[in-house]
């Protein structure tokens, strides 16, 4: 059996991830792949009481530290219960976030700790995906879909919109640094126009 693919969605809040992640998992699927559709944080029983502490409360209910340190343990969890056995029965893994959340959010947020993100990644995952789709939006417009949704889950969402503007720059330098993994797509347009890109690229990749 061989080793599945690892697929994930990064972009600021409200560009479109979890909507374009699950259209892809039901394209797949249509196809015939075996598909496991997560996210982050969470995507565990564990890592999902983990995103309960983290996306619940007010913004400076952690410091920069101790949220860095439990976005890795939520990802530790999700890796060894959820994703690593998926990938070794042969299943495509599509998630709505993954290790490039914690660089761009937690570098952008604080921009020295973006080394020790990396130290902790390399310690305590060590793994890319095989492809990932970085959404690219104009803040503003993403935000105000993100807020019309107001689910009681809005702590990174308060931060605002200038948070947000270095958020899309972090994102863009990520996928210009990592152009062997990261593809950049235009989320400001019609949900399908996007799917339907999306589906292209993940159809281009071997295996
Ligand atoms: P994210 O996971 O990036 O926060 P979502 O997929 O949850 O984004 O989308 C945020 C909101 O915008 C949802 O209400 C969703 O229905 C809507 N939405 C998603 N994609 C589009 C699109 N291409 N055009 C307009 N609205 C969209
Ligand atoms: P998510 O549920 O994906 O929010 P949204 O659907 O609004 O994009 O993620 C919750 C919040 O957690 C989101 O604001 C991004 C933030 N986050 C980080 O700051 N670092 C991380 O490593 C991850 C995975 C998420």
């Amino acid at each position: 059996m061989s080793r599945g693919r690892f697929i994930t969605f990064e972009g600021i809040d409200g560009s479109g991830k979890s909507t374009q992640a699950r259209l892809l998992a039901e394209a797949l699927a249509a196809e015939g792949r075996a598909v496991h559709l997560t996210r982050e944080p969470g995507g565990s029983p564990g890592a999902e009481l983990i995103r309960r502490l983290l996306v619940e409360g007010a913004p400076d209910r952690w410091s920069p530290e101790t949220e860095i340190l439990l976005f890795t343990a939520a990802r530790r969890d999700h890796l060894e219960v959820t994703i690593e056995p998926a990938l070794e029965a042969g299943k495509t893994v599509v998630s709505d976030r993954f290790a490039d959340s914690t660089r761009v959010y937690q570098g952008a947020a604080r921009g020295e700790l973006r080394a020790l993100v990396d130290r902790l990644h390399e310690m305590m995952i060590g793994c890319e995906p095989d492809l990932t789709i970085v959404i690219d939006m104009d803040p503003e417009l993403a935000l105000a879909r993100g807020l019309a949704r107001r689910s009681g889950e809005d702590r990174f969402e308060d931060m605002g919109a200038a948070f947000q503007h270095r958020l899309r720059d972090g994102f863009r330098a990520l996928a210009g640094n990592h152009p062997d993994r990261c593809r950049l797509v235009d989320g400001n347009r019609a949900e399908a126009e996007v799917a339907a890109e999306v589906r292209r690229l993940a159809m281009g990749l071997p295996g």
